[in-house]
């Protein structure tokens, strides 16, 4: 834990599990740490960061928020729910990639909070894939993909969520769903009524094409593996899936197995990897974007 901290305090970057996706940490207000995650993730510098404090308290030093913005910290954190806020004070521009904004959340996980804490001011971690991949869910993961450029990394297990929070802006006055996540459409809206219709120029800036991509080309709706293919079976009738995201057909568990699946067929190197159909309530939404994304389908 010291470690962890002492990373962050010397301007390093850290390996930092939380209860959706293993993220690549640094002081957000540390412009020169901050260019490391960059550099590691080689990720565009117009996608922004996500700054993780300890509480909602420290949130609001460094966002503004309005009732609705309060409202849903109450309701869901600690958890997996970003909001974009107007930025008040310390998180540094190239964190922001240079908005008025900025996108804050207080994990859920014992041990980020507790790095979070002991760390005291504000931490960017994107997922710890390289930019592009899928986004890593175990230690071994994250390691794989960005531990060479850490100075410190904690090893919390397997990510229980297994995909990114979900991102809310509140910009405006206005609340909006700007990438789905465990955290449902149904349940922010209600706390805080229906959503106003993300336009495509107020998305996250950071939603390219193709994303949280494994290797190989991804088949989706299928129910049977095609020449070469390793098939992702959901619930019950599926022919014959090598791995499935959920027997049962349970969008909690193809969540927190989705990435790992991803990248288990991947290391086989096939022509393709398929996936079968889950339906898109609910969690469901965040599944089907995340497998859209990886199949390079939506922009
Ligand atoms: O679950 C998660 O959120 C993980 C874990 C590690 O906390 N982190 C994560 O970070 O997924 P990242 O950087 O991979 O995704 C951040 C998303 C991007 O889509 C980015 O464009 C959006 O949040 N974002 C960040 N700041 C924003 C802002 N000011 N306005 C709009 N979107 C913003
Ligand atoms: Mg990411």
């Amino acid at each position: 834990m010291s470690a962890a901290v002492a990373a962050l305090r010397s301007g390093d970057l850290l390996i930092l599990p939380t209860e959706t996706v293993y993220g690549l940490a640094a002081d957000a207000a540390n412009a020169q740490a901050v260019a490391k995650i960059f550099e590691a993730k080689g990720r565009p510098r117009f996608n922004p960061l996500i700054s993780h404090v300890e509480d909602a308290v420290a949130a609001e030093r460094i966002a503004v928020f309005d009732d609705a913005a309060r409202r849903l910290a109450e309701a869901f954190w600690p958890g997996p729910l970003t909001l974009v806020a107007p930025h008040r004070a310390g998180v540094s521009d190239l964190a922001r990639a240079g908005l008025d904004s900025v996108a804050v959340r207080v994990p859920g996980h014992a041990r980020a909070r507790a790095v979070l804490a002991a760390f005291g001011g504000p931490v960017v971690a994107p997922s710890a894939n390289r930019s592009g991949r899928p986004s890593p869910t175990t230690f071994a993961d994250a390691m794989e993909e960005t531990g060479a450029f850490a100075a410190a990394s904690l090893d919390g297990g397997s990510c229980a969520v297994g995909v990114e929070s979900t991102v809310v802006s509140v910009l405006g006055g206005k609340v909006s769903l700007l990438r789905p996540g465990s955290v449902t459409r149904a349940e922010i809206e209600a706390v805080v009524g229906p959503l106003t219709e993300s336009l495509e120029g107020h998305r996250s800036p950071g939603r390219l094409t193709r994303h949280y991509a494994p290797r190989a080309p991804l088949r989706l709706n299928a129910d049977t593996a095609r020449d070469g293919e390793i098939l992702l079976g959901f619930g019950p009738g599926v022919g014959e899936p090598r791995w499935s995201l959920s027997p049962a057909g349970d969008p909690r568990e193809a969540a927190a197995n989705l990435f790992r699946m991803l990248r288990q067929a991947d290391r086989e190197e096939p022509a393709g990897i398929a996936v079968a159909a889950v339906p898109s309530e609910g969690l469901g939404e965040a599944i089907n974007d995340r497998l859209r994304r990886a199949a390079g389908f939506v922009g």
